[in-house]
């Protein structure tokens, strides 16, 4: 993860990198820097932390070069401390780098024994010292880091600039995206282009393996062999994405408010309104003959995925295979000749989903990504891209995002199912109807937040929580539980209902509350059976649902009552609510609702 920002100009970039950092903190805000080339040499700024200490800093320390880069960093080699934070540098050259170098003990053994003094505990400074050592061989900074990039091994995107040189930056990507701008004058790079919105909407996305050359006036892209590349400048639609909190106090409440919107927006991508049935994109491959798919993601977004199995497999007849991206590349999981392989991600940058969309096109699967950023490498390296319309999601907890996924995924599965003849026109007419009421389900529910306020006063007095759903409520249990704990800090789980008394259920005492995830589906009874085992062992149950509270048959802490909506689209309802719990909590918790600790917006390493 981590941003980087550079920047080439006439005039004193410093503020500007740091207003760049700003729109990059959602990739890590352990620490954050910032250097230039001052009279010739090479001079930076860090600071532990988020970046307005940065910014303190500067303010009694100022930079005035015309040359930078800059960083914001989610610690992976080294604490999250001033002395691990980038940029990192030697008298001749600084370099700020986004993902991980793995061979980096390697060449700090190999350039230790050369003579270089290492500073950090970082696997990037070893890139520092490479250069530098090519260059004190004689080679020309643009040789230097060509040489050094043959002998790198990970994932990078980095910036490079060099003591002596006002007028040149060096950038590459592997792994890890980057785009520079080209202003008048003057060039710009980014982990993305919303870094850089504000200074230009003229962008070039480099490639895979590609290196470049930035000066004022030109750039020079090389491919991963050193031939000259021809990258093309695009138009960024970027700058219409700069946004504020509106009049909500966190991004994660706003992005909570706007979900009847993005919502709306996603159907309208889907769903041909005058004749409430499903448009999908042309997908490139037949999908009634598909023999199997494959759905794998992380987090927030492998429970949507999660959902869609259960949806697609319930309602379109189709085995699914799901498992989370970190582990099914490593599972070296046989997949089917002819079959389909679909990725969620909301950033499209998540490494491990990445890495195993790549397993999944070397094992001869097509490719369908369902992401939120549609210049992402995950959508860009998808035959076929199912947009969500969710908008930027700046809190780190997804929200907004994963209803438009779960959204996205319920077109696909009915879209299958009629290719099949799983679902007749009538039945595809039906679920359109009930997937078009959910914006407006959902912005009723919004309307008051009293009954989640309540509850988040009773979990603050708690350290456990459980999540109990059913069925395709499952993957909400587990959804609620990481919500809360990622901004709360609570400890949360969340399990199948029917799995309880195999074991979770010793957990149950009167300290533990359980929250049940219970619309009053096919399976309502067999949920409301494993409440009853709960309360019987003295646990305080809070049940989310649309059905009365005495049919819970047990005494509640809390009743959050739910609008009738329909089986199919129940998971994206009932999503509001536990959304709404862990926000309220960690409100009352005082913790940092859109930037909790140790986490990061975009995961871009493994
Ligand atoms: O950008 P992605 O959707 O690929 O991100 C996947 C996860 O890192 C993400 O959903 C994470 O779990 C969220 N912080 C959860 O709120």
């Amino acid at each position: 993860m981590c941003g980087i920002v550079g920047i080439l100009s006439t005039r004193p970039v410093a503020a500007d990198l740091v207003d760049a950092l700003r729109r990059l903190e959602y990739r890590g805000y352990d620490s954050a820097g910032i250097a230039t080339v001052e009279g010739g040499h090479l001079e930076r700024r860090r600071a532990e932390g988020k970046l307005r200490n940065l910014e303190s800093r500067l303010l009694s320390e100022p930079l005035e070069g015309n040359v930078g880069i800059g960083h914001t960093r989610w610690a992976t080699h080294g604490k999250p401390t001033e002395r691990n934070a980038h940029p990192h540098m030697t008298a001749r050259v600084s370099v700020v780098h986004n993902g991980i170098i793995e061979n980096f003990r390697e060449l700090r053994e190999e350039l230790t024994a050369a003579g270089h003094t290492f500073e950090t505990d970082t696997d990037t400074e070893s890139v520092v010292h490479l250069i530098t050592d090519e260059m004190d061989k004689g080679r020309s900074p643009v040789d230097a880091v060509k040489a050094a990039l043959s002998r790198l091994k990970g994932a990078f995107a980095l910036a490079i600039i060099f003591a002596g040189e006002d007028n040149l930056m060096m950038a590459a990507r592997l792994g890890s995206p980057l785009v520079i701008g080209h202003g008048d004058g003057e060039m710009y790079l980014g982990s993305d282009a919303i870094a850089i919105a504000p200074f230009t909407d003229t962008v070039t996305y480099l490639d895979e393996g590609d290196y470049a050359v930035l000066h004022r006036d030109r750039l020079e892209v090389f491919d991963k062999d050193g031939r000259p590349a021809v990258r093309t400048p695009v138009k960024s639609q970027a700058n219409a994405l700069l946004i504020d909190k509106g009049n909500h106090r966190h991004f994660m409440a706003k992005e909570i408010h706007e979900q009847p919107e993005v919502i709306s927006h996603t159907l309208a991508h889907y769903v041909d309104m005058a004749q409430g049935v499903i448009r999908m994109p042309e997908m490139g491959i037949d999908l009634a003959k598909i023999p199997r798919i494959t759905i794998a993601a992380c987090g927030t977004a492998f429970y949507a995925g999660l959902v869609a199995k259960y949806w697609i497999e319930r309602y379109a007849r189709v085995p699914v295979e799901i498992d989370i991206a970190s582990e099914l590349r490593y599972r070296e999981a046989p997949l089917p000749e002819g079959g389909l392989a679909v990725f969620v991600s909301q950033s499209g940058e998540t490494a491990d989903t990445l890495a195993t969309l790549r397993y999944c096109r070397e094992n001869g699967q097509h490719i369908a990504s369902v992401v939120n950023v549609r210049t992402s490498t995950i959508a860009r390296e998808s035959d076929v891209v199912l947009p969500t319309l969710a908008g930027p999601e700046i809190g780190v907890a997804s929200t907004k995002a994963f209803t438009c996924q779960l959204t996205a995924l319920a077109c696909l599965a009915i879209a299958i199912g009629r290719a099949r003849g799983a679902i007749d026109e009538t039945r595809e007419r039906e679920l359109v109807r009930e997937l078009v009421e959910v914006p407006r389900q959902i912005a009723n529910q919004l309307l008051d937040e009293t009954q989640f306020e309540t509850l988040a006063h009773l979990l603050t007095k708690t350290r456990d929580v459980l999540f109990l759903g059913r069925g395709v409520s499952f993957p909400l249990a587990m959804e609620g539980a990481l919500k809360l704990k990622e901004i709360s800090y609570l400890h949360a789980e969340g399990y199948a209902a029917g799995e309880l008394k195999h074991g979770p259920i010793a957990l149950i005492d009167e300290n533990v509350p359980v929250i049940v995830v219970a619309p009053r589906d096919s399976l309502f009874d067999k949920t409301v059976s494993n409440v009853q085992e709960v309360a019987a062992r003295g646990g305080q149950i809070m049940l989310i649902t649309d059905a009365p509270s005495e049919e819970a048959g047990c005494p509640l802490a809390a009743h959050i009552a739910m609008p009738l909506a329909h089986e199919f689209t129940n998971p994206i309802v009932y999503a509001i609510p536990i959304q709404l719990i862990a926000y309220h909590t960690a409100v009352l918790m005082g913790t940092d609702v859109d930037q909790p600790r140790n986490l990061a917006k975009s995961v871009t390493v493994e």
